[in-house]
């Protein structure tokens, strides 16, 4: 299937790195995070309801918008577009998703370098050198600034090799290790006393608190962060799938691996917390809720690792590792949206635009660093809460009011002829059309 372009050999191929791209620290550690800060399994329910219900079909417009237009996502909106209007509207939709990207990439490179840096550090305890492993753990600016440098490398290494010998390639390489990582890990943690209170707390569903409008905005969030979408990523990989591949099950596919990936991390964060509490660490705040956020991965889960003892080290690197990877998976996505828009639109070679994207997008990763207190959550903010959902509602708008419904249906037939008999048929066109849309915007407002 790869054409001059490239794009994905085979579905499996495409599987991989969508899911590659899905599955991140959103997964692996916002996921179960969000869970203990948002009352359990409460929390778990709502997020399966949005993820199916509104990130999915969401999901779908935006792959199917690639894969008609079979090019980055400005040049694919702008092939739907109509007239000059549509055209300059496609322009900013396709853009703001790549600036999105961009934006998304400047602040997960410097998370990502924390995960290298606690992988090295068990490392650097394991061969004697204390003094090392305590620079390794602890905040400043030239550890934040080698580590982001080097995640950010890795990353360009692999965009520049192009969609097969790249992204593919690599996603198929890492997603494995990655799942085997999890599982191990969370076989271990279950052995362990206090795991089974863990359990309970992460399964057992507080209905009382189902319809809370955090809660139910934080699982949105939550699940259109990790599906990546509203960031141009999953226009671009949707247009290196080949016309013959049934867009309806792929796209599920991928929700389900990541929704099932995010679920088995918080079989894995949430047990350990309580295994944690078992060995004496403290795992609740002032205010009774679970600890979450960094105090969880930074503070709780280290103590765990450390009151294992000699185990515990390689615990430790098992368990940073695989937050590592999964990061890698997903920052190749956000730096192949910027990268494909500079190949495809301004010539550019994508070696050289890789590496020219990469610095300029690492640059401005040093002035959140530099400026880390008001810069750090600013720009999380600005382009997950607002640059998201924003650009994932008009996606949806540009699917159901300015693509051409035959042709829309085509797109959907192409690769899947039996469609016409489905569900999916029935419903989607109309739902991305009035509910999706309808849905993201009242969310949005809510959370102004
Ligand atoms: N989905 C990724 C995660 O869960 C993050 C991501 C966001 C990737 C936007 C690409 C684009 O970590």
């Amino acid at each position: 299937m790869a054409g001059s372009r490239g794009g994905f050999s085979s579905r499996l191929g495409f599987i991989m790195a969508a899911a590659g791209s899905a599955v991140g620290l959103g997964n692996i550690w916002g996921f179960p995070t969000q869970t203990a800060s948002n009352g359990g399994a409460a929390f778990v329910l709502m997020y399966l309801v949005l993820a199916f219900c509104l990130a999915y079909p969401a999901f779908m417009a935006e792959i199917l918008i690639g894969r008609y237009g079979q090019a980055n996502a400005v040049t694919a909106l702008q092939k739907m577009s109509k007239n000059i209007f549509q055209k300059r509207f496609a322009f900013v939709v396709g853009f703001g998703g790549v600036i999105c990207a961009g934006l998304i990439l400047s602040f997960y490179g410097i998370v990502a370098g924390w995960m290298i840096a606690h992988t090295a550090e068990p490392v650097a305890k394991l061969i004697g050198s204390d003094d090392a492993a305590n620079w390794l753990v602890a905040f400043s600016f030239e550890r934040n600034l080698i580590f982001t440098a080097l995640f950010v490398s890795l990353t360009i290494f692999i965009i520049s090799r192009g969609v097969e010998e790249g992204i593919e390639k690599w996603s198929k390489r890492l997603m494995p290790l990655m799942l085997t990582l999890l599982l191990i890990l969370i076989g271990y943690v279950l052995t362990l006393d206090g795991a089974s209170e863990g359990l309970e707390a992460y399964l057992n569903p507080d209905f009382s608190r189902i319809f809370e409008p955090d809660l139910v905005l934080s699982a949105l969030g939550q699940a259109f962060f990790s599906l990546s979408l509203g960031t141009s990523v999953m226009i671009i990989y949707g247009s290196y799938i080949s016309k013959s591949e049934n867009m309806v099950s792929l796209g599920a596919q991928v929700t389900l691996i990541d929704v099932s990936i995010a679920f088995l991390a918080g079989l894995l964060i949430i047990p350990a917390m309580y295994v944690a509490q078992a060995q004496g660490v403290e795992i609740f705040a002032a205010d009774g809720s679970l600890l979450s956020e960094d105090t969880l991965v930074f503070t709780v889960l280290p103590s765990l690792f450390e009151s294992m003892g000699g185990v515990g080290l390689f615990v430790a690197i098992g368990f940073f590792a695989l937050m590592t990877i999964a990061a890698l998976t997903s920052s190749i996505s956000m730096l192949e949206g910027p990268v494909s828009y500079a190949v495809e639109r301004h010539n550019m070679e994508r070696k050289k635009a890789s590496i020219f994207i990469g610095i300029g997008i690492f640059l401005f990763s040093v002035i959140i660093m530099s400026n880390f207190e008001s810069l750090f959550g600013l720009v999380i903010t600005l382009s997950t809460k607002y640059g998201q959902p924003i650009v994932a509602m008009l996606c949806c708008v540009f699917v159901g009011w300015i693509w051409q419904r035959n042709s829309l249906l085509e797109e959907i037939k192409s690769g899947n002829e039996s469609v016409e008999d489905g569900f999916f048929w029935k419903i989607w066109p109309v739902y991305t059309k009035v509910v999706c849309p309808t849905a993201i915007a009242m969310v949005f407002l809510h959370s102004l």
